[in-house]
């Protein structure tokens, strides 16, 4: 079977962004490949952050890992920290991989520029390096994430390339190894809607978790008031009618696309359906699209919560799993790059 593998931080709330980018497409992935769906712990330490927090959104992102859908009959579900070979992984591939590529990452350029690229930590830096062995470690064929991370899973390519020309083939082989590629080039799943999912107070950047504002996003555990208040309060525009790709009305587009993604209707059927709505007739109903849509996600993450002792056996052997995949990624590396191995 193909293998699927992504993650999410456990950083403040997961968002309606997360969810319609990345872990609702999960979902439909779950039958066809071996997938693993990682909580990304040591992702979420490389900015300033609540120590009393960390845990407690390790486990609520879990849960709604599984309260979106995810099937742990299927899927396995874990913690990043649990499995060490990841950091192990992402050590050997720092050594592989040229700091100027790093550099050129414009999630650390964004991310550096509140405190300073100077005093961003390096954990920071390096984090592109640590996705890639999330990646790279499970050997995976694909990996479905939000617009954001196209530019990681691109250096993850590069990286795996050049490991692979340093490592792999004929000098693996003279080593005692297999021979040929240590490992394949992951490909990217963006969504074709729901990729970029935008801000409800600026409609030209994106939803995200730091934004200061809460007012900017719907969390999945929301309450209904507070969905109808922010959709409310949300940011829209004076034009007549509503309409999709307009580039003068990206607030416009945006809420139309998540209309049409939690109400699960086509494009041509929302264009239709609200052409010629007022802001006013709109987002109540879109309102009540979103109540309706998380909802039952929203009573399920409630009843997984109440069970952590379920919680807790999931990712023990979520993690047991992933374990035993990565064993083989780690032995074959330490072969290639030519160490001493323990007797
Ligand atoms: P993170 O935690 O920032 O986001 C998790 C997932 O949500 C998507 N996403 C969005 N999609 C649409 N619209 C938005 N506004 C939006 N905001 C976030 C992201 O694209 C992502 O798919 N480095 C990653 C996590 C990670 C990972 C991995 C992913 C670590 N290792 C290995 C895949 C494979 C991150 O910080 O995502």
């Amino acid at each position: 079977k193909k293998r699927v593998v992504s993650g999410v931080q456990p950083t403040g709330s997961v968002h309606l962004g997360n969810y319609l980018g990345a872990i609702k497409n999960w979902v439909a992935l779950q039958d066809t490949y071996e997938t693993l769906f990682i909580i990304v712990d040591h992702h979420a330490i490389t900015l300033p952050y609540d120590t009393r927090q960390l845990g407690k959104a390790t486990t609520d992102t879990a849960a709604l890992y599984l309260a979106c859908g995810i099937d742990v009959s299927k899927a396995s579900v874990f913690v990043q920290s649990h499995v060490p070979a990841h950091v192990e992984l992402m050590w050997l591939l720092c050594s592989s991989t040229p700091i100027g590529w790093l550099q050129k990452m414009i999630q650390f350029k964004e991310k550096s520029r509140k405190e300073g690229v100077e005093n961003a930590s390096v954990g920071l830096f390096t984090y592109p390096d640590l996705m890639t062995a999330d990646i790279l470690l499970y050997q995976s064929d694909f990996v479905p994430v939000g617009e954001d991370q196209k530019q990681h899973i691109e250096l993850a390519r590069e990286i795996a390339q050049r490991v692979n020309h340093l490592y792999g083939g004929k000098k693996w082989k003279k080593l005692g190894g297999r021979g040929g590629s240590l490992f394949k080039i992951p490909e990217p799943l963006i969504p074709q809607a729901g990729a970029r999912v935008m801000s409800l107070t600026d409609g030209l950047s994106k939803m995200s978790k730091s934004a200061p504002s809460d007012q900017s996003r719907i969390n999945l555990l929301d309450s209904k008031d507070l969905i109808v208040d922010k959709i409310k309060r949300c940011k829209t525009d004076s034009f007549a009618g509503l309409e999709f790709d307009n580039a003068e009305r990206p607030e416009c587009n945006n809420l139309l696309s998540i209309y049409q993604i939690v109400s699960g209707k086509k494009k041509e059927e929302v264009m239709e359906e609200c052409k010629d709505m007022s802001w006013g007739t709109f987002k109540p109903l879109l309102a009540d699209a979103l109540i309706e849509h998380l909802s039952p996600i929203q009573a399920r993450y409630q009843e997984i919560i109440a069970e952590p002792e379920y919680l807790d056996k999931i990712l023990s052997e979520g993690a047991d799993r992933a374990e035993e995949l990565g064993a083989v990624t780690m032995r074959n590396m330490y072969q290639a790059m030519g160490y001493y191995q323990r007797r």
